[in-house]
């Protein structure tokens, strides 16, 4: 007998593995997979993730709701949520959560509370809490030294005034290992804002690194040197660079969350709107933006990585000159006749 049921919008690779994990601890878990793509819906089934029809139905089956979605996605989901929840007779069944597990700066974790604060949209049914995971998704281990397996988990933390009670929360603490950083919204997003600077903003500025000195034909170098101060740092940036590719569409969105995060401090928005940019081209990258999570074939060394990224800015460099070069030529054409003979002699 499944104890309560959680619902994940939207099993990706984050949400899929959270189902799997959840319902190893006898969660039932559903979904709705309207407007999602083959991917996500093939993915869901192979989780044995029930599908419902409606938002209306997740919301009157639900006890939680987690939204795992891609950063830009978190406010337009709490929305769609809140929306829905308008339409819902929960009776006499326990309040709804609704955790929010993006990766978003405090002020949109704020944006997002107000969606279920305000009475007539969320009304004051819907308990918010913020959420942020730091690491991979959930995954089944099994090892020599322990045959039998057990989970390796990502660290899940939250925040906010509303305490997860009852039994379903309980449970959901205990499976997901839940952290509870701070009684404020925003708390828990901005743990994870400052930690990814480190994690994500770091590998953002590894891309460029390789890449520079892969095209000063230095790339055994730098990584030599690298493993001679730092090991570490070496093994970290050589798994998580050519991790990169699947996930690079969303940490543009994550990359301007941070800068916004640090701007509230003071700080300019410069270098993660500047990091935003290193993953804008790689997700645009010809080779590299088709990389998906189940099927890897370029980028998936440090060395292919800058030779993918490397080839791409020269391509793109190229087709700049010849468009220059062709706007030149256009507006020489269209210059007076007399004019261009003058200038055809002065160059
Ligand atoms: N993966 C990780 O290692 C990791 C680690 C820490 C935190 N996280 C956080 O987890 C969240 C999800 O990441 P992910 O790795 O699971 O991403 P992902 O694999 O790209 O999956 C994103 C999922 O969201 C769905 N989606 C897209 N737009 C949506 C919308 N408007 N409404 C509802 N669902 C929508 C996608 O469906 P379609 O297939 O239809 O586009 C897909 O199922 C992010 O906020 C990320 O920061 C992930």
């Amino acid at each position: 007998m499944a104890t309560a049921t959680v619902a994940i919008l939207s099993p990706g690779e984050m949400g899929a593995g959270i189902a799997r994990l959840l319902r190893a601890y006898n969660f039932r878990i559903i979904t709705s997979n309207s407007g999602r793509s083959s991917y996500t819906t093939d993915r869901a089934a192979a989780c044995h993730i029930e599908f419902v029809s409606s938002d209306v139905d997740l919301i009157n089956q639900a006890d939680i709701i987690l939204s795992v979605v891609p950063p830009s996605e978190s406010l337009p989901t709490a929305r769609r949520v809140g929306y829905a929840y308008t339409y819902v007779a929960r009776g006499n069944k326990p309040p709804l959560y609704f955790i929010d597990l993006n990766a978003t700066s405090p002020g949109l974790a704020e944006r997002i509370e107000e969606v279920f604060a305000r009475p007539g949209i969320g009304g004051t049914g819907v308990r918010f809490v913020d959420g942020a995971i730091l690491g991979g998704p959930p995954e089944f281990v099994q090892t020599p030294e322990n045959p039998g397996g057990a989970w390796r988990k990502p660290r899940i933390v939250v925040s906010g005034p509303e305490r997860l009670v009852g039994e379903a929360g309980q449970r959901l603490e205990e499976a997901l290992g839940l952290k509870w950083v701070g009684d404020r919204v925003g708390q828990a997003s901005g743990l994870k804002m400052c930690f990814a600077s480190l994690t994500k903003g770091l590998n953002g500025l590894a891309i460029q690194s390789f890449t520079t000195a892969a095209n000063l034909s230095l790339l055994p170098e730098l990584k030599e040197e690298i493993s001679a101060y730092f090991p570490p740092l070496l093994d970290f940036l050589e798994k998580s660079v050519p991790a990169t590719p699947p996930k690079a569409y969303r940490c543009v969105r994550e990359m301007e969350e941070i800068a916004d995060t640090h701007s509230q401090t003071g700080f300019s928005r410069a270098v993660f709107s500047g990091i935003a940019e290193v993953y804008r081209g790689v997700a645009q990258d010809d080779e590299l933006g088709k990389e998906r999570f189940d099927r890897r074939s370029r980028g998936t060394t440090v060395e292919d990585f800058a030779e993918c990224i490397r080839e791409g800015l020269s391509r793109k460099e190229e087709e700049n000159n010849r468009a220059n070069a062709a706007a030149a030529g256009k507006e020489w054409m269209q210059q007076p006749p007399g004019r261009a003979v003058e200038r055809m002699l002065v160059d």
